[in-house]
């Protein structure tokens, strides 16, 4: 997603409900007593945000592949004076440049369908963290085509043809709850929890 126009599309659209939802679930599994944040894929960074906002006590580390993205998060942490308190660099999700049980908290969303190996990204997201909450939700493939395009008109029917086209795409790429529970188990996080928590989302949840 780092060409202008995904990632300013991207940001276009309304995800206000549903990032409100997946740090609501990383606070409840115990976000809300960490101390050190990492949120990886953070994209536009709108999570970063919510959890500053949620969790004072927190400093948040937020990452990304993409340039573009990360140019908008600044724009944002910059414009809620949370420099501070959030900070954003580029990094690939599959080798992150954090040492092993740096983080005492990682969230993740919607990023596992971006990534070809997603072994290697669930493994670093396992490595980073120490004693603390692991929360990563992402999109789960529907059984087919007819399935995908009736998850678009219920949830982007107010987006425009591009933006639907981004998630009909997102939601076509994305693994079965099968696929994530073999690639948590060849990441050695066979012991996190794997539920489906919405009509559309898988929600990965481990504390150690
Ligand atoms: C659908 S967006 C989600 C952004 C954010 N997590 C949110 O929920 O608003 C997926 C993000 O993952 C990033 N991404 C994809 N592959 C990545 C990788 N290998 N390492 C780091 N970030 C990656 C993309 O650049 C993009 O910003």
């Amino acid at each position: 997603m780092d060409t202008p126009e995904e990632a300013h599309g991207y940001d276009a659209m309304d995800h206000s409900a549903a990032n409100q939802s997946v740090v609501s679930a990383f606070l409840e599994a115990g976000g809300d007593a960490c101390r050190e944040i990492l949120d990886i894929g953070t994209g536009p960074g709108d999570i970063p945000l919510l959890l500053a906002a949620a969790n004072p006590s927190a400093r948040i580390t937020a990452v990304d592949a993409a340039e573009t993205m990360l140019g908008l998060a600044r724009q944002k942490v910059a414009r809620a004076g949370l420099e501070d308190r959030i900070t954003l660099r580029a990094a690939d999700a599959k080798s992150l440049p954090f040492d092993d049980g740096a983080f005492d908290g990682v969230i993740s969303n919607t990023i596992l369908h971006h990534i070809p190996d997603p072994v290697s990204y669930l493994a670093e997201a396992g490595r980073v963290l120490g004693r603390g909450t692991l929360l990563i939700r992402d999109l789960c493939r529907p059984t087919d085509r007819d399935a995908a395009e009736r998850l678009v008109a219920l949830h982007a029917a107010q987006e425009n043809e591009y933006q639907q086209k981004l998630f009909f795409d997102s939601l076509c790429a994305s693994l079965t709850l099968d696929e994530v529970r073999d690639a948590l188990r060849r990441a050695g996080l066979a012991d996190a929890s794997l539920a489906m928590t919405s009509d559309r989302h898988y929600t990965i949840a481990l504390r150690r």
